[in-house]
């Protein structure tokens, strides 16, 4: 069961703008797009492309990357497993807001555990998620090291680093799998866009 987190003595204030309305003004639904995989594995990288396919066909988008959000928001968090939990849980909150704002969110965070992503979606509801598998093998994420992390983490000098010694759990059911380690960028985006306008986010122009 999940616990609904809040303050005492509040009382919820219901907006008179609507997701509704700001859809109908937006022209496109909003929903979630949740990017799982290996650090390296291409989460930003695509979430960005596909940002910049949608943001010039006129839709309102936001992403929220894993190293970008935590320079601020979480910048307090570590990588322990309570860390992470606590990461995705704040991701996912902000998350819902965006959503209710009208926007297509996009989030790049490894989010390694099963049970997280689930409480996500159980958080935006099942309609709103879209989980969307970077499939890209260590060895690839290994061999890329973009950032030299998985060099230091082999070395010891980065602890818990996922994928060499704080695990990774694959979605189990995810709405798509795209194969970051093999396809191009081009090929990753066209699968999203197409799901997004078989799901009725935006109607083909
Ligand atoms: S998550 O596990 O909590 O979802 P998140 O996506 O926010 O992780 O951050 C991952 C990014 O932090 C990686 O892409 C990498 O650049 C950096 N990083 C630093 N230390 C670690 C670590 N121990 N494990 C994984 N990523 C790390």
């Amino acid at each position: 069961m999940t616990t609904i987190l809040k303050s005492s003595n509040t009382v919820w204030h219901h907006a008179t703008v609507t997701r509704q309305r700001r859809a109908d003004l937006n022209n496109h639904k909003s929903t979630l797009l949740w990017f799982t995989g290996l650090s390296g594995a291409g989460k930003s990288t695509v979430a960005h492309a596909l940002e910049e396919s949608l943001y010039q066909m006129g839709y309102h988008t936001f992403v929220l990357d894993g190293d970008n959000v935590r320079h601020g928001l979480c910048g307090d968090l570590g990588f322990s497993n309570d860390n992470r939990v606590e990461n995705i849980r704040r991701v996912s909150e902000i998350s819902k807001l965006f959503i209710e704002a009208g926007v297509i969110v996009l989030t790049a965070f490894i989010s390694p555990f099963q049970a997280d992503r689930d409480k996500a979606r159980k958080l935006v509801g099942d309609d709103d998620f879209i989980e969307i598998y970077c499939n890209c093998s260590l060895e690839i994420c290994e061999k890329r090291d973009v950032k030299g992390l998985y060099n230091r983490a082999r070395k010891g000098e980065i602890k818990e680093f996922t994928g060499i010694s704080s695990p990774y759990e694959k979605p189990e059911n995810p709405e798509l799998v795209i194969d970051t380690g093999e396809a191009s960028l081009d090929d990753c985006v066209k699968q999203i866009l197409e799901l997004l306008i078989k799901r009725g986010i935006y109607e083909r122009k």
